[in-house]
């Protein structure tokens, strides 16, 4: 962290307070604060992550950094104002939206995520890439969630940052978003080394569902355990805990956690059965995931719910598999 980084980390810090103020303490801020209530973000929680409310203004965040003695320039290039490039004025880039401070690995402010309150698109900005905010290397909630995925060997990833606070707000600790859809080397290398076992909980839609398929594979094959928990009728994690209930939340994080292959498996089975030519290249892909699985116990458990489900001899499916050379972590 040298003195221009530590200078855009003062302008959020200091913004994100001025947010925060306007979204719980004044009349601007009531709609907003009354829709975050509505779906059930607590007062409590809402100060707690220092949420706030980018006011209906060109010019607010530019005034609040200018009296604060920083330039535009500084604001500009920290993410926090755009620039009229025909006249090279410069006006805020988030206005009326919710703002979700986005911390670093040292519990800095360092961006946002911004979603809207009037349908305008996009629905969620971002802060766009900064000398700080280098989306490949930050997760959203891991300085906080740290120090429970350590204790319980543990992470469990989501999509969206309103369903991270959702489910900590439950007192779930181990959980980090995904900074967009992608997942970077960096962020693999980064959940590697913080635990060996990770959980999927994505949207419920298709594209979570795609999601899931995609960064399921990747981690399986950077040598994690990797598991998946599915969220009925396409719901995400907010939704499903407004919809069902936290009991049956609860209840789903504890006793519906799939083994990515156990997921992938009875997602691959409906287009097996009457199709030979795919039949025969799931059962590929499975076992070619099989040799990922360090675990001997989980191994033989995924061996037989195939063989029962695809209606093939363990001893056909073993067969396919290489012979394992000692590769354990
Ligand atoms: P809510 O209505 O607030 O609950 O959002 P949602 O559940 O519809 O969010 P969605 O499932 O569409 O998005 C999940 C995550 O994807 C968000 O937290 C964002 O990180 C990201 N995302 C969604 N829409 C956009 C977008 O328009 N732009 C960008 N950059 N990211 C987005
Ligand atoms: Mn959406
Ligand atoms: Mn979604
Ligand atoms: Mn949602
Ligand atoms: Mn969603």
């Amino acid at each position: 962290v040298d003195d221009d980084d530590m200078q855009f980390i003062k302008m959020h810090e200091h913004v994100s307070d001025l947010f925060h103020h306007i979204l719980m303490h004044t009349n601007e801020g009531s709609e907003a604060l009354n829709y975050l209530l509505d779906r059930g973000f607590s007062s409590e929680l809402l100060k707690k992550e220092k949420i706030g409310l980018a006011p209906k203004m060109s010019s607010f965040t530019k005034n609040a950094i200018l009296e604060k003695g920083f330039t535009e320039e500084a604001a500009y290039s920290a993410g926090l104002l755009s620039r009229n490039e025909t006249n090279f004025s410069y006006y805020d880039r988030f206005v009326n939206r919710i703002m979700i401070p986005i911390k670093n690995h040292q519990n800095y402010i360092v961006g946002f995520t911004a979603r809207s309150l009037d349908g305008s698109e996009p629905k969620y900005l971002n802060t766009p890439e900064t000398k700080v905010f280098q989306k490949r290397h930050l997760m959203f909630n891991l300085s906080d969630a740290r120090k429970s995925i350590r204790n319980q060997d543990e992470i469990i990833l989501m999509e969206g940052h309103l369903d991270v606070l959702k489910v900590k707000s439950l007192n779930i600790e181990n959980i980090v978003g995904l900074m967009g859809t992608a997942l970077s080397e960096e962020n693999i290398n980064l959940l590697n080394r913080l635990a060996s076992n990770v959980t999927l909980m994505f949207d419920g839609d298709g594209a979570g569902q795609r999601a899931t398929v995609d960064i399921g594979e990747t981690l399986l094959k950077h040598g994690l355990n990797t598991f998946v928990i599915q969220l009925p009728g396409g719901m995400d994690p907010d939704e499903y805990i407004e919809n069902s209930g936290e009991e049956s939340f609860r209840y789903l994080v504890k006793n519906e956690k799939r083994h990515y292959i156990h997921f992938l498996a009875e997602k691959l089975l409906n287009e097996s059965m009457h199709n030979d030519l795919a039949f025969s290249q799931n059962i590929n892909t499975l076992t070619d995931l099989l040799t990922y699985v360090n675990d001997d116990a989980i191994r033989t458990r995924l061996i037989q719910h195939i063989s029962e489900r695809y209606g093939m001899d363990k001893s056909q499916i073993e067969s396919k598999l290489p012979v394992r050379t000692s590769q354990k972590r």
